[in-house]
């Protein structure tokens, strides 16, 4: 049967990491490619415990439709935890909107700003997630290097002059940037380019997305202002998520902004599902109540900060010898970003591969295709010994494939 696809469903290909991952599960394998929490860190006895009271106790609302809004309930938890975790004041209920993870937030806010054609910022490397959520509005990209303290502010405001010289400027829609601890690259935007991004969103009328799914996750140094902190709801739209601070699987995503955008945020998420599972917005809200999830976390955060700096030794001791490679060492998160001179990562996966370790490479995280001589490595779930042996193997699988293409180690 010849389906007749719609033009998107036709331009859909499968994502690259599902493919690449496929193998990372066989035995003994070692996987730095995932970017999932580590699930002992999720308190499952405390949920499960949670989630029978608020399906006796509170049926009538939790196996019920919600408002698409959200759980006022757990929206009320949620402004007291943006004072905790931001100090942002003055944030009404109709500022937030629950949406399915902080993924949907994405699509949301494509669906709300994006006609095809329009541009967004994005920086080189930049979370997939969202490169999709914009490509499905067909949105262009003007892309800006990501330097070792976030998004070059050159590059953007010369794309908004250029922008502006064209009378294109109305069609720059937003920049988007996760602001600590980048996804991919660890990376943190300083509290100078925080303060310069926002003058720049001002000068040029351009809106910025701050997406932060890891800034509580921060094991060494002092936590940065938001963005948010300095554009306030009129210039940001903050997106946020529990996925990384309690667990993935409840799909809780919040986005703040301004109301009129939540409202627009509203009606657009009507037409995709109605409203976010009432089940796990109940649960969340009492979690919130009863436990301090900031304090529960911090083991949690104590474990990546030491898995991290183990990948750090032992990328040192593997990889020192080798000329002009390089990682970076994050303050927290998930994530460190190793680049290797003369490689193309993606051509190096199926070395590494057969070394039985997994990557992500990072050609998977370019605005548009072009090879990458970087790579992503999650510390959060293979083990001490793991992390380690991975990283030895590492080493082998760039071993042979500078041989198999006649190079050698710089
Ligand atoms: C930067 C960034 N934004 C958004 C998300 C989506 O998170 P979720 O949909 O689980 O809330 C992720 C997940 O890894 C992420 O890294």
């Amino acid at each position: 049967m010849e389906y007749r696809f719609s033009m998107l469903a036709n331009k859909l290909k499968s994502s690259m990491i599902r493919e690449l991952l496929k193998y990372a599960s066989v035995p003994g394998a070692v996987s730095f490619g995932g970017g999932t929490p580590d699930p002992e860190t999720f308190p499952r006895h405390e949920l499960a415990e949670l989630a029978r009271e608020v399906i006796e106790k509170e049926y009538k609302y939790t196996l019920q439709y919600a408002t698409t809004e959200g759980d006022p309930e757990l929206i009320k938890q949620i402004l007291i935890l943006l004072k905790r975790v931001y100090n942002l004041d003055g944030l009404l209920p109709e500022n937030v909107l629950i949406t399915v993870g902080s993924q949907q937030a994405l699509e949301l806010v494509g669906k709300v700003l994006l006609d095809p054609g329009d541009y967004v910022i994005v920086g080189d490397p930049e979370y997939l997630g969202a490169l999709s959520a914009f490509r499905m509005r067909d949105a262009r990209f003007l892309v800006v290097k990501f330097e070792k303290d976030g998004p070059d502010l050159n590059q953007v405001e010369d794309h908004l002059k250029r922008a502006q010289r064209e009378n294109e400027l109305s069609r720059v829609k937003f920049i988007y940037v996760v602001s600590n601890f980048q996804n991919p690259s660890g990376i943190t935007t300083s509290l100078e380019k925080r303060k310069n991004l926002v003058e720049l969103a001002e000068k040029y009328n351009v809106l910025i997305v701050e997406d932060d799914p890891y800034g509580v996750l921060r094991f060494r140094g002092e936590q940065l202002p938001s963005i948010m902190n300095f554009g306030g709801t009129d210039r940001v739209i903050l997106l946020n998520t529990f996925s990384k601070i309690l667990c993935p699987g409840l799909r809780i995503g919040v986005v703040v902004a301004d109301r009129q955008i939540v409202r627009k945020m509203v009606l657009a998420k009507q037409g995709t599902d109605l409203c976010s599972p009432s089940l796990t917005m109940r649960l969340t809200a009492r979690y919130l109540e009863r436990y301090d999830v900031l304090e529960q976390i911090k083991p949690a955060i104590e474990l990546y900060r030491k898995k991290k700096e183990t990948m750090i030794e032992a990328l040192k001791e593997e990889f020192s010898d080798v000329t002009d490679a390089q990682w970076t060492d994050p303050d927290g998160g998930l994530f460190v970003w190793t680049t290797l001179p003369d490689v193309d990562t993606m051509e190096m996966f199926k070395y590494a591969e057969q070394r039985k370790v997994f990557y992500i490479p990072g050609e998977a995280f370019k605005p548009y295709e072009e090879p990458s001589s970087s790579m992503r490595m999650s510390f959060c779930l293979p083990s001490f010994e793991q992390i380690r042996e991975g990283v030895r193997r590492l080493k082998q699988a760039y071993l042979d494939y500078i041989e198999a293409k006649g190079l050698r180690c710089r």
